[in-house]
């Protein structure tokens, strides 16, 4: 494996929860239904948790948690954008801020999403205390991660078809069904359809 590039996934994975608890933060003052609401507190608590739990493997691996690479950079200049996009839409019209803090939240879990699917392949192939942190990390998180992406995936559709006039499940299928997995996701939006 290379180490390096291993090093660098660990910085970027760090800073995208970093991100992330702003991000909730702020999608929660966009939230205008209740339910969804709810469900990005428990997200904001969970992101929270996911930084400690990153900061405790970079200890591990002998890293400094504060070092700086040009790719975390572009993770938390990104970061900053997605709240900037929430509060400007907050000040343009709140109702319309609901549906873009879900994409917002949508575009920042698939990063954190993909990352923590990453540190999972790595975490099977390392051994020694390396591998059982990175295993560790990855067993507490993984599920949440799943929840994270795919339930707000499910709040994004359906806000918007709301938004539409459209018939819409609300909260969404992937709520409803305890969705956490990709087939699971899918299943959730063929469901809709009986749902309704
Ligand atoms: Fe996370
Ligand atoms: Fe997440």
């Amino acid at each position: 494996m290379n180490k390096e590039q291993l090093d660098e996934l660990l910085y970027q994975s760090l800073e995208t929860e970093r991100g992330g608890v702003k991000i909730y933060e702020t999608a929660v003052r966009c939230a205008q239904n209740d339910d969804l609401k709810k469900e990005w507190g428990k997200y904001l608590d969970e992101t929270r948790n996911h930084e400690v739990i990153m900061l405790r493997v970079l200890d591990a691996f002998g890293l400094d948690a504060e070092t700086e690479t040009p790719g975390r950079r572009i993770v938390r200049t990104k970061g900053e954008a997605l709240v900037a996009s929430m509060e400007t839409a907050l000040r343009a019209d709140p109702a319309a801020a609901q549906l873009v803090a879900a994409e917002c939240v949508v575009e920042a879990e698939s990063k954190d999403h993909m990352n923590w699917e990453l540190i999972g392949e790595a975490a099977k192939k390392l051994t020694g205390e390396e591998g059982k942190a990175l295993k560790e990390a990855h067993g507490e998180v993984e599920e949440q991660e799943d929840e994270h992406l795919y339930h707000t995936m499910g709040w994004a559709r359906e806000l918007w078809l709301e938004s539409l006039g459209l018939p819409a499940v609300l909260p969404p299928p992937e709520e409803q069904k305890h969705t956490k997995s990709a087939i699971g996701a899918d299943r959730a939006k063929q469901a809709r359809t009986e749902m309704l």
